[in-house]
């Protein structure tokens, strides 16, 4: 008998579990140059998963569901409701040993990402590029990635509607979130779903938001 959340072949969308850790961060390395593999991109493998996965499912693992595909993570969608109080946590729990970890940009690699090492160290560091206009209407905030094999083939549009599901149950209005301007596919993907273009967007950093239900 097939299982109810069973699609595309194997793949299964459920809850977050401790032991995904790795998992997520391989699969946020895997997407993170502009919806491609970020691999070898940047000086330290981790510095991507350590800005935009870890501090995600440290802070609010009950908001996070991975797609598992062959017993591995291949995908996943992580939430954070309320920015504001994430922005605090993350001031307080996360950046210092991120600071500590990565006190300067490592050596060139070969690479010449649009967002440099230097940005991405720099965001690392602190919190507060999350507290945007919109937060008292859009205070939930969210980061998903399929690895390419996924890709277009529903999950990500599920993915989306169980956080939605997810934070409307907990009594959250709306989300929003930021894309990289080079991700046009990610773009096209977040109007097809309904999001629309927040006032604070800009090109340099287009910004969405939906209300959860
Ligand atoms: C962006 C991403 C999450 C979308 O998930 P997905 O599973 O590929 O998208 P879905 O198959 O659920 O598509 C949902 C809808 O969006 C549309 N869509 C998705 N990607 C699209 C694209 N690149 N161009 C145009 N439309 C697109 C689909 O046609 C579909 O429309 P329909 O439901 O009306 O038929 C996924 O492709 C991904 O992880 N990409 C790499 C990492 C990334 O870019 N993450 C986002 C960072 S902000």
């Amino acid at each position: 008998m097939s299982r109810p959340d069973a699609v595309a072949g194997e793949a299964v969308i459920r809850p977050y579990r401790e032991d995904d850790r790795p998992g997520v961060a391989d699969v946020c390395l895997r997407t993170a140059a502009a919806g491609g593999d970020a691999t070898g991109v940047y000086s330290d493998d981790g510095l991507m998963p350590e800005v935009y996965a870890l501090p995600y499912v440290e802070y609010a693992p009950d908001l996070a569901f991975v797609v598992e595909l062959d017993g591995r993570v291949a995908g996943y969608v992580l939430g954070i409701a309320d920015t504001g109080d994430f922005i605090d946590w993350y001031a307080r729990e996360w950046a210092p040993g991120f600071r500590e970890r990565h006190p300067v940009a490592g050596p060139p690699t070969g690479h010449r990402p649009a967002y440099t090492e230097a940005q991405l160290v720099a965001d690392g560091a602190g919190p507060e590029r999350l507290r945007i206009p919109e937060l008292d209407d859009y205070p939930a905030h969210l980061h998903i990635d399929l690895l390419p094999e996924l890709q277009g083939r529903g999950l990500g549009r599920r993915l989306i509607d169980t956080l939605r599901a997810a934070l409307a149950e907990r009594g959250v209005a709306a989300l929003h979130l930021g894309i990289d301007p080079a991700n046009v596919g990610a773009r096209a993907f977040y109007e097809r779903l309904g999001f629309h273009e927040l006032r604070s967007s800009r090109p340099d950093a287009p910004r969405f938001g939906i209300a959860t239900r």
